[in-house]
């Protein structure tokens, strides 16, 4: 086993694959994101843990102003539950004995809260509470155009709120609605557009459940492609972006605003042609759902391909790229999210020196 890294230890020393944090860049993330919302008194930030699974974080935001974090997965929430965070939504529908279980118990731990689209889970969420002696916080999903999970917006949200306040052990706290089919849209006009018309669904669902006399104090939702648009009209005041803190290749030419704080760092294994450069990363240590990772040192180079622990990079005039077996190189992830789940440490560094490795404890908690 290798031993952990001394603090101190520049970063080209590294052993690779592995995943650097870029320390300043991340807490101008961090710093910036905060800002927006600290001039905002009637919406609050609740970042997703799903994208950096890693307790220390969490606890930075909190620190500069969120009000608790969301989780996707209960595995995920019991471990930052477990590191101290004591606000939590699971964005999620939780279903199913094991699982229930697992929330109601999660639930006698933290302030904990949890989304629903259905009424049978109402039941059974409310059934295991009550033998836990928990009490646990409902939103009612709603489907605002991602074709997920939530009810359609109007009356079936009414019942389920209904159902929620008649049952013991569950309060009603108002709705979700995750506008992940926008977020991605690179035209920041229609992105704003889609993502107006898309709150206009949930606010008249907002209100027609007040009308009948059942107040929705949370409206969650929204994610780095849209915090500030979705918080700009009305009914939303809990905004779940969660990729802000790292940023990829995906979200980069969407959010100008955030920086590119994570990378891949690997080793050049192999340049058996001049054109073809092979590094020890593949798609065990960056994924490609959203494309290509990208090569940030070594300008006339892109990926080309990845197999499991290999990546290819062709070099477009291979005269200019000076790369050699055992040289280091580094990669913007193309998600980082999916790419973070793959890793086990995240290597803290600042001005090209690691000053910390803090554990990505939640990573791999699918359940
Ligand atoms: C329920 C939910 N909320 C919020 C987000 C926003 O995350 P991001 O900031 O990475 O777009 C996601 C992303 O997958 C999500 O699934």
């Amino acid at each position: 086993m290798a031993d952990t890294p001394q603090v101190g230890t520049p970063v080209h020393e590294l052993d690779t694959p592995i995943l650097l944090l870029d320390l300043n860049a991340f807490e101008r993330n961090i710093g910036r994101m905060a800002a927006f919302f600290a001039g905002k008194s009637t919406v609050d930030l609740r970042p997703h843990a799903k994208s950096h699974k890693c307790p220390q974080i969490a606890r930075r935001q909190i620190e500069s102003g969120a009000v608790g974090i969301t989780c996707a997965k209960v595995s995920e929430a019991e471990v930052m539950a477990e590191a101290g965070i004591e606000d939590i939504l699971v964005a999620n529908e939780v279903v199913g004995p094991t699982k229930v279980q697992r929330l109601a118990e999660l639930a006698t731990h933290c302030h904990l809260m949890v989304a629903v689209d259905d009424a049978a889970n109402i039941d059974e969420l409310s059934s295991a509470c009550q033998k836990r002696g928990a009490s646990l916080r409902v939103l009612v999903e709603i489907d605002i155009g991602m074709a997920r999970c939530g009810v359609q917006p109007g009356p079936h949200a009414l019942a389920l709120a209904q159902r929620i306040v008649d049952v013991p052990n569950l309060t009603f706290m108002g709705l979700q609605g995750y506008e992940g089919h926008l977020v991605g849209i690179v035209d920041a006009q229609e992105r704003a557009a889609k993502v107006c018309a898309a709150m206009g669904l949930l606010q008249e669902t907002k209100t027609l459940l007040e009308m009948r006399g059942l107040p929705v104090a949370i409206v969650s939702g929204g994610g780095t492609g849209t915090y500030d648009m979705s918080s700009s009209v009305p009914p939303m005041n809990e905004i779940q972006a969660g990729s802000y803190v790292f940023m990829d290749t995906k979200y980069i030419q969407v959010r100008p605003e955030f920086e590119s704080s994570l990378t891949v760092l690997t080793t050049v294994l192999s340049r058996p042609t001049p054109e073809r450069i092979i590094v020890d990363a593949g798609m065990k240590a960056m994924t490609h759902e959203f494309g290509w990772p990208r090569p940030i040192d070594v300008p006339g180079t892109s990926v080309v391909g990845l197999s499991e622990e290999h990546g290819k990079l062709e070099a477009t005039e291979p005269e200019a790229v000076l790369l050699k077996p055992g040289d280091k190189t580094c990669f913007m992830p193309s998600h980082c999210c999916t790419t973070v789940n793959l890793h086990d440490d995240l290597y803290v560094v600042r001005d090209g020196v690691l000053v910390d490795v803090w554990p990505i404890a939640a990573r791999g908690c699918a359940q």
